[in-house]
């Protein structure tokens, strides 16, 4: 009788122990009948490299990459994916055959299929204001962009960042950009919160006249409990309100196809993650 070892997978970061990709990619595995590992590994700064390599040359077949990493694992991917070299960053690494380290960007599509597929928002035609200007924003841009959005306007603190995010997407879209201050008077059908504040457990500061009527808002962040930015968009009468962790679950699902070519179902997954969240609470 043989035993073949299960394929190993892991996701690296700093810090990793919050991480619910293990859960996500052992319940997807289980749908598929599929036997793995799949480990949350924090790796120091100044570390990733060498750990890449090692995970690798030990049999390791693909890998999450998550804060602060994402931009060094585009760097060290000699293969990219379009949409992973738009972002300037990689979430998921994978080897081929003949050793060449692959990397692809799965969190904007990730977003897109939250919005449009699991909550049936429309993106095409919409007037869309993102808030936040980091990588995070780089990342989920061209997808956005291509779902063909009326306008879209960056707002963020240091408001160059987001004048830097609109020239280097000029020719997947016109971005318009400004300060917090400048939104005053403005409406918008579609609101994403991309900026961290809500980390800090505050709001961005946003007036609440940005509603439009049959406004959505969505927030990248996701927790046990309504983020800041969700609270505050629900006092302004925003129309659907959801956190990020559909898009969690959807840019594993994309990873899960690159390495498994098999397309996991995503509801229950997202309907179970939730429960895990709230048990945890
Ligand atoms: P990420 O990878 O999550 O995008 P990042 O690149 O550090 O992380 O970007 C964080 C984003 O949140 C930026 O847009 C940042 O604004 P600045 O570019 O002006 O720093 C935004 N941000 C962080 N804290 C904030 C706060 N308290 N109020 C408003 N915006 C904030």
């Amino acid at each position: 009788m043989t035993t073949s070892q299960p394929l190993s997978f892991a996701v690296f970061g700093n810090p990793i122990k919050q991480s619910r990709s293990p859960f996500i990619h052992q319940s997807f595995a289980a749908q598929a009948g599929l036997q793995l590992k799949y480990r949350a590994i924090r790796v120091e700064d100044g570390d990733f490299p060498r750990a890449v390599t090692a995970f690798f040359d030990g049999g390791g077949s693909g890998l999450n990459v998550t804060v602060p990493f994402k931009e060094e694992a585009f760097a060290m991917a000699a293969q990219r994916t379009a949409r992973a070299a738009r972002a300037g960053a990689v979430n998921t690494l994978w080897r081929d055959d003949a050793g060449v380290l692959h990397g692809d960007n799965t969190d904007g599509v990730g977003l897109v299929r939250d919005m449009v597929a699991n909550l049936g928002w429309t993106v095409h035609g919409t007037e869309m204001l993102i808030v936040g200007a980091g990588g995070a924003v780089r990342g989920i841009l061209e997808p956005l962009l291509a779902e063909r959005p009326a306008s879209v306007h960056i707002v963020n603190r240091t408001v160059e960042r987001a004048e830097q995010l609109a020239r280097e997407f000029a020719d997947a879209g016109t971005i318009t950009t400004g300060s917090y201050d400048d939104l005053e008077g403005r409406q918008f059908d579609l609101i994403i919160n991309a900026s961290s504040a809500g980390l800090h457990g505050k709001a961005p500061a946003l007036p609440s006249t940005l509603v439009r009527e049959r406004c959505c808002c969505y927030d990248l962040l996701y927790g046990s409990e309504p983020t800041p930015f969700m609270r505050w968009s629900a006092q302004s009468a925003a129309w659907a309100v959801s956190d990020g962790l559909g898009m969690l679950v959807e840019q594993a699902a994309e990873s899960f196809f690159r390495w498994h070519r098999v397309r996991p179902e995503t509801g229950p997954v997202i309907h179970d993650l939730r429960g895990v969240l709230a048990a945890a609470a």
